[in-house]
């Protein structure tokens, strides 16, 4: 599996304010976790990064960022606007950041509104709602701040900033998102503890330089395993996924609906949980997905539409308006595309009901420039009767050996 795509920007983020030079094997060499690169070599982040191959970050000291020349273009990368408005944030330095035309629709108060609380001073477009950012930093105080989201991304940000604020730094969230800036930042020597759903950071002198070699990316998993609880006669392995609890919703989701899912050789790299996972067909029913699931399962919820397309009885997402708020409004295009291949799916505000099973066929689909569409409809156009062509797939923001994988999938399942 291509690696971790949130540890991949965590690495090299913490690691570009650290005081000593890290190696970060197998790290995402994906357009997202590029821009992450590009925005720290502009300020002044020595990163060597051959294609494909270790990164080499030579950490600045948590006050050694230089003031960029030019705006920080995070393309379509929410994590990397997110956890850089936190670190700017704390730099006085004056910052711009954008990203492209889906990055600039996306929500930012959720990170501007507690970040000016620290003391930052921070506008933005549209109300202070929306990308480009504005940032000149510095003389942060400590808040306790109640998330009204549960993202890991606004949880980032403040604990980032939190690192060179006076006093503490609280985040409460209203369920848990995923945990990877706590691991890692502990590992790298910051004062940080979670009890619940609440973070609490002290303000660090220094982080130690962290190496680690990146395992896979599970919600880069989740399409195969999804394609193999479907398909009725199918055997799939992956191997060396990064299996933390805060990430392996869909796991449980094919739990409950009848999938059979082993976890094998559970090991551990770069302080998180690694397995290879087994998928087989199953006979699969209909399940509700929500509450605290919804976090942990955020990115593959769009495929648990196409598990619902093959299991009996009703599919229920609910609790998860944030789908609205991603790439692009993932309730709408998954209703867009399985629709236009025969789905029963219909949107609801805060996710979507799936009637199964039915037989898909297939379709020309527009994934609407959103990675996680993208590889939704390649699975599903692969489950369908009849040919599907994608339109504006995006897999190369988090997966660009995508539909090369999906071919050699194809092939195997010829010849097996
Ligand atoms: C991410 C957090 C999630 C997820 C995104 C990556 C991260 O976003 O959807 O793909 O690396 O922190 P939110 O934190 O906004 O839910």
């Amino acid at each position: 599996m291509p690696g971790d795509k949130s540890l991949s920007h965590r690495a090299l983020l913490f690691n570009a304010v650290a005081d000593g030079t890290a190696v970060i094997e197998q790290p995402l060499d994906a357009a997202d976790v590029r821009s992450t690169a590009a925005c720290l070599g502009a300020l002044g982040v020595q990163i060597d990064w051959p294609a494909g191959g270790a990164a080499r970050v030579t950490g600045q000291g948590l006050h050694g960022l230089f003031e960029s020349e030019t705006v920080l273009d995070c393309g379509n990368s929410g994590t990397t606007m997110r956890l850089l408005a936190g670190l700017l944030a704390a730099h006085p330095l004056l910052s711009v950041i954008t990203g492209d035309a889906s990055l600039r629709r996306r929500p930012m108060a959720r990170v501007v509104s507690p970040l000016r609380q620290m003391g930052a001073h921070i506008h933005a477009r549209t109300g202070d709602t929306q990308a480009p950012i504005v940032i000149k930093g510095g003389g942060l105080t400590g808040v306790d701040y109640a998330s009204p989201v549960a993202s890991a991304q606004v949880k980032s940000a403040i604990l980032l900033a939190g690192l060179y604020a006076e006093g503490k730094t609280r985040v409460q969230e209203p369920a848990r998102s995923r945990d990877h800036t706590e691991r890692m930042l502990a590992a790298m020597g910051a004062e940080i503890e979670s009890e619940g759903t609440a973070t609490t950071i002290r303000p660090a002198s220094r982080l130690a330089p962290l190496s680690l070699r990146v395992p896979g990316d599970v919600s880069s998993a989740a399409p195969w395993l999804v394609l193999a609880a479907c398909h009725p006669d199918a055997e799939v392995v992956v191997m060396g996924v990064n299996v933390n609890p805060t990430r392996t919703g869909l796991l449980d989701i094919l739990g409950a609906m009848g999938a059979n899912v082993e976890l094998l050789e559970t090991r551990e790299s770069g302080g998180e949980p690694v397995a290879d996972l087994v998928v087989r067909s199953a006979r699969l029913r209909g399940t509700t997905v929500g509450g605290a699931l919804v976090p942990r399962a955020i990115d593959e919820l769009p495929l648990v539409a196409l598990l619902g397309c093959f299991a009996e009885g009703e599919t229920v997402v609910r609790d998860a308006a944030e789908l609205r708020a991603k790439e692009s409004d993932r309730v709408d295009a998954v209703v867009q595309v399985l629709g236009r291949m025969g789905a029963h799916v219909v949107a609801r505000p805060d996710g979507f009901l799936v009637q199964g099973p039915v037989a898909l066929h297939g379709a020309r689909v527009d994934a609407g420039g959103d990675h996680r569409v993208g590889m939704l409809a390649g699975v599903a156009g692969m489950l369908a009767e009849g040919e599907t062509r994608v339109a504006n797939d995006a897999v190369a923001v988090s997966y660009p050996a995508f539909w090369q994988d999906l071919a050699t999938a194809a092939e195997e399942a010829r010849t097996a």
